[in-house]
């Protein structure tokens, strides 16, 4: 199976993009292609600022060089170090109709939201069509936001290969399973956008203070409680292994404990399950050369599938 994905470096990720997205492209690394790049000029139409884009694109790929990406498996790249891409979009585009882009959601939202509307922004999907197709990506593992996306990256395939022969192959999205949406510090869905997240490399005192803040009911301590509802026995599942859950779950619904004995318990699970991952940062962050040979390299792999495809398209529309 040939898998790809692409992250935007737009910030800092939190637990929730980990058990949502990360942990499940890492998972499938070691399929016979897997691509993982860095959207970073996706990311052009919300970051303005040149050095913060730089700095952003590097340390996603230190996130997931440290989160397991081994690029013994998976090719890791930046989107902008492959020439071809943008060139693919433009032929897409050509044949991409209007009304096709103006159905999308994520574009629609923006407006709804009054953010100033850039072209970048309404032609997007067609970047991320030229994207997937270029690689001849059979599954795309996205969230669930995401799919229209894939969607509209098949109608466009589509489009072309009804036009010019069969050059794309026709990817299908992945979604990811976040059935079990990772809840924030106030219980709601965590979201960069809520303020209400916890970062996978965020100082560990500051995770504390995080935790310790987590909102929770004013019950007695007496009262047994029913764990699955609970958000903070949510969060504390997730760094746990099966027994540790287990005795957690019997302390809730026997009662007679406090909420602070969770919240200690959760940032011990939390800080040693991400323990390995933090070191290994650390690491990769002092040998930057080696994180950018790894990049060169991906993108040496990767270039050489897009100029292929590209090759292909340009041979059937005739340039
Ligand atoms: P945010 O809401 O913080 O801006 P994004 O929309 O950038 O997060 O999400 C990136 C990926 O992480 C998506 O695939 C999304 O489904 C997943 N994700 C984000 N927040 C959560 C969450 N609280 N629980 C599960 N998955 C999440
Ligand atoms: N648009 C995706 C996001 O915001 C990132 C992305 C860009 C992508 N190109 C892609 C995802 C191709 C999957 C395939 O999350």
């Amino acid at each position: 199976m040939k898998v790809l994905s692409g992250i935007q470096p737009t910030g800092r990720p939190h637990w929730g993009n980990y058990f949502g997205a990360i942990r499940q492209y890492i998972a499938l690394q070691k399929e016979e292609q897997s691509f993982y790049f860095i959207a970073n000029l996706h990311a052009l139409t919300t970051i303005r600022d040149g050095e913060q884009l730089r700095k952003n694109s590097i340390d996603t790929a230190l996130d997931l060089l440290a989160l397991g990406l081994d690029p013994s498996h998976a090719t890791l790249f930046v989107q902008s170090d492959i020439p071809e891409i943008p060139e693919l979009c433009w032929l897409l585009m050509s044949g991409t109709p209007m009304g096709l882009l103006e159905r999308c959601v994520s574009y629609k939202d923006k407006i709804a939201k009054g953010l100033p509307i850039v072209t970048g922004l309404f032609t997007y999907p067609v970047l991320q069509a030229a994207d997937i197709l270029a690689y001849d990506s059979e599954v795309v593992p996205v969230g669930a936001d995401q799919v229209q996306h894939v969607e509209v990256c098949r109608d466009i395939a589509q489009a072309f290969n009804h036009n010019y022969g069969e050059v794309f192959v026709l990817p299908k999205p992945k979604v990811l399973d976040n059935s079990a949406k990772v809840p924030g510090t106030d219980g709601e869905k965590m979201s960069k956008s809520y303020g209400n997240y916890i970062e996978i490399f965020e100082d560990v005192k500051s995770m504390k203070k995080k935790i310790m803040r987590i909102a929770t009911d004013s019950r007695p301590m007496e009262e047994p409680k029913e764990p699955d509802s609970d958000h903070l026995f949510q969060l504390f599942s997730l760094f746990a292994d099966d027994n540790s859950k287990s005795e957690m779950a019997a302390l809730y619904r026997a009662g007679g404990f406090g909420y602070g004995e969770v919240k200690k318990a959760l940032a011990e699970a939390a800080d040693s399950y991400f323990a390995a991952a933090r070191e290994r940062r650390a690491e990769l962050e002092s040998n930057l050369d080696q994180v950018k040979q790894i990049l060169g390299d991906g993108a040496a792999t990767a270039r050489k599938k897009a100029a292929e495809v590209l090759a292909r398209a340009k041979a059937a529309c005739g340039v």
